[in-house]
């Protein structure tokens, strides 16, 4: 019997940290969620099965001083809070297939399975903790990392002020895991991206470990301790846990954690990496489940040379950078300006320059001049190429070749490389008119002029279909002006398999990406 089946497409899970709902989302939440949309969008249209996660971090004590001072109850201030992160991802385009809350009962149980499994393996124990803990971070702090703050106070390396704190509390015995962590990161070269930061985390493990007091008698706010409720469960274990949680843990027969459990990729900013590379996989090994396949850590931006914070007040609203430039202008900006996993400068100025000289110049002017030329000249319909030439075909054949440089791009989280590959071929499009002239031939040999328009049309179509993770509208308005069918946008399309189809008729061209001219875009 012949197999009529489906072909098993790989499947792909990729997470955002969770955020913390004491806070407005700002470009850094926007930042670390978007370029986790662009790599499920492109990992779908590369055929591949994708599960992508987002959500709120709603425990700790950080959480609760907020709500007390709101004068509300915690749930009823997190269930607010947390509904500006949902409509975040909703303006900016993106599509996650889940939003978990850890206030939510699956979450519930996930956290109390995997601590229960802990005690039972011995990893967990129960003893006194003394020492400086930071609210602002929801984190222990060694004292040989504190420094000076004002009067007499001792401030956090993150610059969060610490207070000597003693309470009986439950410990993860992580110095017990510290070999098997380097053993693991050794055998998994992959695991923390870029490598600058997985050499940082090595030798934060190789420095030797602690054990990691994981409950709190002071916080009542989050989940109890299985059995001791005076206790409640450390945040960061609460939290890493979500990833499981959503995925149908601690039911490790459920059809969506075998599918999607380990993850592919944690996406973290580079502030929360110890969490995932260290403590997260020692918890994991030490309840015999498998880790994430891999931990990347993008960097911060500064906004105009200044550091971010909410005191200096210059924090950016990524819904009013939408609502002056556009959502896939802002997107491409943010996965285009800095080398993705470095620190990197926003400024109003060089996010301008990208949307004029990258989106109106290089693919918006290629695009509205190639389709005007057909729409004029040969009655809107998509002309038959003839034989093409030598320069036909290398462009033809760079266009075809893109996707494989695109896919180590992605693959790697270097959307800037991604992007740097596809706009050089873009700008080989653009000599090629140029030096074709096509408004020249219309005179001397509108055959080859119909050639050349082919020629460029197709080039236009490649990239429109790879442009489609990070400006999905654009794209789609250029794939419409082009005659693309709906089911013929996916990389499966490139390259030959899906050339433009001589004598369709196509829709009147219509400009993709405005200028911006002074303070306003030109209509
Ligand atoms: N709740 C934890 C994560 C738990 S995951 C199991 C947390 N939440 S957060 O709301 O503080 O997360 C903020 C995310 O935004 C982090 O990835 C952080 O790196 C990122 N950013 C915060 N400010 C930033 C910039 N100025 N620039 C870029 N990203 C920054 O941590």
């Amino acid at each position: 019997m012949p197999d009529t089946s489906e072909p098993v497409r790989p499947r792909y899970y990729v997470t955002t940290p969770i955020y913390y709902v004491n806070d407005k989302p700002h470009i850094g939440h926007a930042y670390t969620t978007l370029a986790c949309d662009v790599l499920a969008r492109f990992k779908r249209l590369d055929g591949h099965d994708v599960h992508f996660l987002t959500g709120t971090d709603e425990h700790g004590q950080k959480v609760q001083q907020a709500a007390e001072a709101a004068g509300i109850d915690p749930l009823t201030f997190c269930d607010g809070v947390s509904r500006n992160f949902r409509d975040l991802a909703v303006t900016l385009g993106c599509t996650n297939d889940d939003f978990i809350r850890t206030t939510e009962p699956r979450h519930h149980a996930a956290v109390t399975a995997l601590w229960q499994r802990l005690r039972e393996t011995g990893d967990i124990y129960l003893g006194e903790y003394e020492g400086w803990y930071s609210v602002r971070d929801e984190a222990f702090w060694l004292e040989s990392e504190l420094t000076d703050g004002p009067n007499g106070t001792k401030l956090a390396p993150t610059g969060a002020p610490v207070v000597l704190t003693r309470e009986p509390s439950y410990f993860f015995k992580l110095s017990a895991w510290g070999e098997k962590l380097l053993a693991f990161y050794d055998q998994h070269p992959d695991f923390i991206g870029p490598s600058s930061r997985r050499n940082e985390v090595i030798s934060f493990v190789k420095g030797g470990l602690r054990d990691l007091s994981v409950s709190r008698t002071s916080v009542s706010w989050g989940i109890p301790v299985p059995g001791d409720p005076k206790h409640t469960i450390y945040v960061w274990l609460d939290a890493l846990t979500n990833y499981m949680s959503a995925v149908g843990y601690p039911d490790i027969t459920a059809e969506s954690y075998q599918r999607f459990w380990p993850a592919n990729l944690h996406m973290v900013g580079k502030d929360i990496v110890r969490f995932h590379a260290v403590y997260w996989p020692a918890f994991l090994l030490a309840a015999g489940l498998a880790p994430p396949q891999r931990v990347f850590a993008h960097g911060w931006w500064t906004n105009e040379g200044q550091k971010i914070s909410k005191s200096l007040g210059n924090v950016i609203d990524p819904l009013e950078l939408v609502t002056t430039y556009g959502l896939d202008q802002v997107r491409y900006f943010l996965m285009r300006e800095v080398p993705f996993g470095q620190d990197g400068d926003f400024s109003r100025k060089a996010l301008i320059q990208r949307i004029n000289g990258d989106l109106a110049n290089d693919l918006g002017n290629l695009a509205q001049r190639s389709l005007s030329m057909i729409a004029k000249n040969l009655d809107g319909v998509m002309p038959t190429p003839g034989d093409f030439d030598a320069e036909d075909t290398a462009i033809l054949a760079r266009m075809d070749g893109l996707l494989a440089d695109q896919r180590r791009a992605y693959d790697t989280q270097e959307f800037h490389i991604g992007l740097t590959s596809l706009w050089g071929a873009i700008g080989a499009v653009n000599s090629y008119f140029t030096a074709q002239a096509p408004w020249a031939l219309k005179k001397t040999d509108p055959a080859r002029m119909a050639t050349v328009l082919y020629v460029t049309a197709e080039a236009i179509r490649q990239a429109a279909i790879l442009v489609q993770p990070l400006m999905p509208t654009s794209a789609a308005l250029l794939l419409d002006q082009l005659g693309v069918a709906a089911e013929a946008r996916g990389f499966d399309q490139l390259g030959a398999a899906g050339r433009l189809v001589p004598g369709t008729a196509l829709p009147a061209p219509q400009g993709v990406f405005p200028r911006w001219v002074d303070e306003a875009p030109a209509a």
